[in-house]
């Protein structure tokens, strides 16, 4: 019988440049041997690669420079980190080793740069772009940025916004962004984006309240297409429709210079899809460039806010097989040492497919098998893959020990399966180390945080008397992290006051902190 190398081999073109196997038919990732990390560190266990970060980032800005020169495209690009895909700090910080801007999406964003700040990572020129239904609390620290000059540049997304920042900004000029609403694909549940103003208050938005104040400028226009960039009708259609909008804007708005495209960039979910990268953004050049000049208007300069292109591919997620249930004839499962639902949660809420192989036993031959999460919900499992519906792992002896690994997924998943919390079933956030390079090449570890313990978990569920956040009459506030505190205990994800910050608005910080945890 064929071994799972030769599956593999005649299924796609392995090994690639990120993936191979060694001589023990076992699996290195970026040519680091995963099973010498298992050793050491144990499963479940997630990592992060973090030298891919930069990678990823200098690739986007040659696709563009690429771009810029074969058209001879007279705008800038910038490259923005959108924080929400991933807010860890060893993720901003190796990002912002590349000399990039930042997108926000939270009020609680703000403390963040300001660590950043305070830490030396960001700098006062350093672009802001905040997105988002703003909150006051959120445009109050903005406005505290902006007076302070910072380059932070609210992008409104309805039409009130402004008059937080009429009222709160004292700063001579103030640059605005507007997020303009796109139509939604056209399978989607609805025909228009929540997020954005729609495309008829535009002109008023500026006439009324950016043109009439002397301080107010609006410098870019903001599109971001759900769906990501890709080769569609739809996708085409809706930046050009954009475009005739940034020209017609533009000649009434001479500050106006700059276009913001959101994120979208894709990653490889599976060993099968390649993306030509540089195709797609010639063609975005392309068509900017072509509705400009048709409409006699100068390019805009470029904006990005890449999030799943940024920190996607650094991410991986280990488990072990720990049984092997055979349920009726036919159904097999591999029963692993951690959670699909609470681990990986776009596994389950969006059916979101990621590179899966196994980590050793390359040479075994192979069999269908369904993977099983550890929690009691009958959704907790991952049983296809993006190119086939059945998936493969190597039969294994009740002497051998099978570890797979799940890759690409950096992005997105501790924003949404939480990171130290509560989860389905008390499934413990899994151990989380980081993977670099030094000086010579040789690949460093290092742990950001162990397994989930117990303890934390008592704290959040109010089992301790430390758990509560309260706040006593003569206005002083408390605060408690209950939570992770094994993570790194300088980490700018730990909660921090912004020091700039007034009482009132750190009781607010507080309230929205209980709201949210509620
Ligand atoms: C406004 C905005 N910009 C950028 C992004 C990042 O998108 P991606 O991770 O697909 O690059 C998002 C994601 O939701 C977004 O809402």
């Amino acid at each position: 019988m064929k071994s799972y190398i030769d599956l593999i081999q005649q299924t796609f073109e392995f090994p690639t440049m990120e993936f191979h196997v060694n001589e023990d038919n076992e699996l290195l990732f970026n040519n680091v041997p995963l099973m010498d990390i298992i050793k050491e560190h144990g499963t479940p266990l997630k990592i992060n690669y973090l030298p891919k970060i930069g990678e990823h980032i200098e690739n986007a800005r040659m696709f563009f420079r690429n771009a810029i020169k074969r058209f001879n495209y007279k705008g800038t690009y910038t490259y923005c980190y959108c924080t929400k895909s991933s807010h860890f700090s060893f993720i901003l910080e190796e990002a912002l080793k590349h000399n990039i801007h930042l997108e926000t999406s939270s009020s609680f964003d703000i403390p963040i740069i300001r660590e950043l700040y305070r830490r030396g990572k960001v700098s006062k020129s350093t672009y802001i772009l905040a997105n988002g239904f703003k909150r006051p609390l959120y445009t109050q620290y903005l406005s505290e940025l902006i007076n302070e000059g910072f380059n932070a540049i609210p992008i409104l997304d309805n039409l009130k916004e402004i008059e937080a920042y009429e009222k709160s900004t004292t700063a001579e000029s103030v640059s605005f962004g507007i997020r303009i609403a796109t139509d939604e694909e056209p399978n989607f549940a609805f025909y228009t984006s929540r997020l954005g103003i729609r495309y008829n208050d535009v002109n008023q938005l500026y006439k009324e309240k950016i043109e009439s104040n002397p301080r107010f400028k609006l410098k870019m226009l903001h599109f971001f297409i759900n769906s990501g960039i890709k080769d569609s009708a739809y996708y085409w259609s809706e930046l050009t429709r954009f475009m005739f909008k940034y020209c017609e804007m533009q000649k009434m708005c001479p500050d106006l210079d700059s276009i913001d495209i959101g994120g979208g960039l894709p990653i490889q979910t599976s060993l099968q899809t390649g993306f030509d990268y540089q195709q797609m953004i010639d063609e975005i050049i392309e068509n900017v460039q072509w509705i400009c000049n048709k409409n006699n208007v100068p390019v805009p300069h470029i904006f990005t806010e890449f999030g799943s292109y940024t920190v996607g591919e650094s991410g991986a997620v280990i488990y072990k097989v720990i049984d092997k249930k055979l349920q009726n004839d036919k159904e097999l499962w591999y029963m692993i040492d951690g959670s699909f639902i609470t681990q990986l949660p776009d596994s389950w809420g969006m059916n979101q497919k990621y590179i899966m192989l196994p980590i050793n036993n390359w040479d075994n031959p192979y069999q269908k098998v369904n993977l099983g999460g550890l929690t009691c919900d009958s959704q907790d499992f991952y049983n296809s893959e993006m190119h086939s519906s059945d998936l493969y792992m190597p039969i294994i002896g009740d002497d051998e020990t099978q570890y797979i690994g799940f890759f690409h997924t950096g992005a997105y998943q501790e924003s949404l399966g939480g990171y130290g919390g509560i989860q389905h079933c008390l499934i413990p956030a899994p151990k989380h180390v980081l993977v670099d390079r030094d000086a010579e090449g040789r690949i460093t570890t290092k742990v950001f945080a162990d397994e989930q313990d117990s303890e934390s978990m008592l704290r959040i569920l109010g089992f301790r008397d430390e758990s509560y956040v309260r706040s006593d009459d003569s206005d002083e506030t408390q605060e408690t992290i209950s939570g992770r505190e094994k993570a790194d205990p300088d980490s700018a994800v730990s909660k921090s006051i912004s020091p700039g910050t007034s009482k009132s608005a750190q009781a607010e910080e507080l309230a929205e902190l209980a709201e949210s945890k509620n």
